[in-house]
């Protein structure tokens, strides 16, 4: 939250752009070469590409991540931005109705106790929403609506906690309000102004919107990559088109349950909010055996029925990215996966283990697994004796 350009959005899930650089130095790219990333998820892997003048794309199913990680390597002058930003200030003073006021959770509505959004909020959002379809440069655009949207949530209600949005304490009493949702709106387009002003976009990224699994078999432009460094989903039955929400919604992404449940469908099989068609049922070694046996044996101590089939379905679909990588790399590649392991009915699942067998069933050396750090884990009923879980890079190459 403190390097330029990286900072414009809070996004939790990302990983560090030291990493990015580490890999970028190890695999020794040149700049003619490209760099990618199927889960691009906030633009670490893209943003840090552009800044150092290397060639990037980055895929990215969830349509806000996917706008968040272009609209952070976007620039404009200063004086478009400062002319935009007071005529936003007036929008908002404006009694604008949002299409989020009474829907679900969104604003106060009769038997809610508990809504994400004050009515004057969502309003002064909605007036500065609007005027911004006037804004002709299409970068300034999407500047100016990230920070809206920015904006909205650092004045919503309840913050994200893991898997869910947690109230804040005493939100009530915290009364965001139009002033304080303008105030953050000035705050978010003077960082803004300031990062594009220290910083330089060297050679602009690729963003494709879309599901990598079948991006990857379709998309000719993706091609001899010298480096992958990417982070899927983690095998912890988080679903990132519920947690990003409220963003999906606010950036008017998505209109609908249905519109969101059809971008769920297309996300990597790592949670249970969704009805997939069932997993080929693939070997993945020994590793992977001793998984599914113990979590089949122990149904009974798992939070639901269907964690086995995610299991297998999650290892499948990484399997299937990692093939098509394969066919797509140049031939010094070098592929750096970074995953954690996961806990199910008290065993710790090594998924960075399963990940190196995998990646040598798909035609990968597997070059090294490097742990990152240990991250603590909050105690459940479902696995009381797994108290932290690994954190790993896993360094595939193409050649020995
Ligand atoms: C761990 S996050 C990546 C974070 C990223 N490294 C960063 O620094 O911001 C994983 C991302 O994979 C995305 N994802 C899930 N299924 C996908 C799919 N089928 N195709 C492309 N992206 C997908 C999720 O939406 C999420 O943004």
């Amino acid at each position: 939250m403190s390097v330029p350009r990286h900072r414009w959005y809070f996004y939790k899930e990302g990983f560090s752009p030291l990493l990015v650089e580490k890999a970028i130095e190890v695999a020794n790219v040149k700049p003619e070469e490209l760099i990618i990333d199927p889960f691009n998820g906030s633009g670490t892997t893209t943003l840090t590409s552009s800044l150092l003048g290397f060639r990037s794309t980055g895929i990215e199913v969830n349509p806000f991540t996917s706008f968040l990680s272009d609209a952070k390597t976007k620039t404009s002058s200063t004086n478009e931005i400062n002319r935009w930003r007071d005529s936003l200030m007036l929008a908002s003073q404006k009694k604008a109705s949002s299409p989020l006021m009474g829907y679900s959770t969104f604003s106060k509505a009769p038997g809610l106790e508990k809504w994400l959004f004050n009515d004057d909020v969502l309003m002064a959002f909605e007036g500065a929403w609007a005027s911004t379809s006037d804004v002709k440069s299409r970068d300034l655009r999407k500047l100016l609506r990230l920070s809206l949207i920015s904006s909205a949530m650092q004045n919503c209600n309840a913050r994200r906690d893991g898997k869910c949005m947690k109230y804040k304490e005493s939100w009530k009493r915290l009364g965001y309000d139009r002033t304080s949702f303008q105030e953050r709106l000035f705050q978010n387009i003077e960082v803004i102004k300031e990062d594009i002003n220290s910083t330089n976009i060297k050679k602009a990224p690729q963003i494709i919107n879309g599901d990598s699994r079948t991006i990857l078999k379709t998309d000719r432009s993706i091609d001899q990559f010298k480096l992958c460094i990417t982070s899927p989903p983690y095998l912890n039955t988080f679903d990132y088109t519920d947690i990003y929400r409220p963003e999906l919604f606010l950036g008017k992404f998505v209109k609908d349950t249905q519109q969101l449940y059809d971008i769920r469908l297309k996300t990597v099989r790592s949670h249970i909010q969704a009805k997939w068609k069932s997993p080929e049922q693939l070997d993945f070694g020994l590793l992977f055996q001793q998984v599914m046996s113990h979590v089949n044996a122990n149904r009974d101590a798992l939070m639901d029925k269907s964690i086995p089939t995610m299991i297998q379905a999650y290892f499948e679909d990484i399997y299937g990215v990692l093939k098509e990588l394969r066919l797509k790399a140049s031939k010094d590649a070098q592929v750096w996966f970074v995953v954690s392991n996961s806990a199910y009915a008290d065993l710790e699942v090594p998924v960075d283990l399963i990940i190196g067998d995998i990646g040598a069933k798909a035609g990968w050396f597997l070059q090294e697994i490097g742990v990152l750090r240990y991250l603590k884990r909050r105690k459940t009923k479902y696995s009381p004796s797994v108290e932290n879980l690994r954190e790993s890079v896993i360094v595939f190459s193409a050649g020995k």
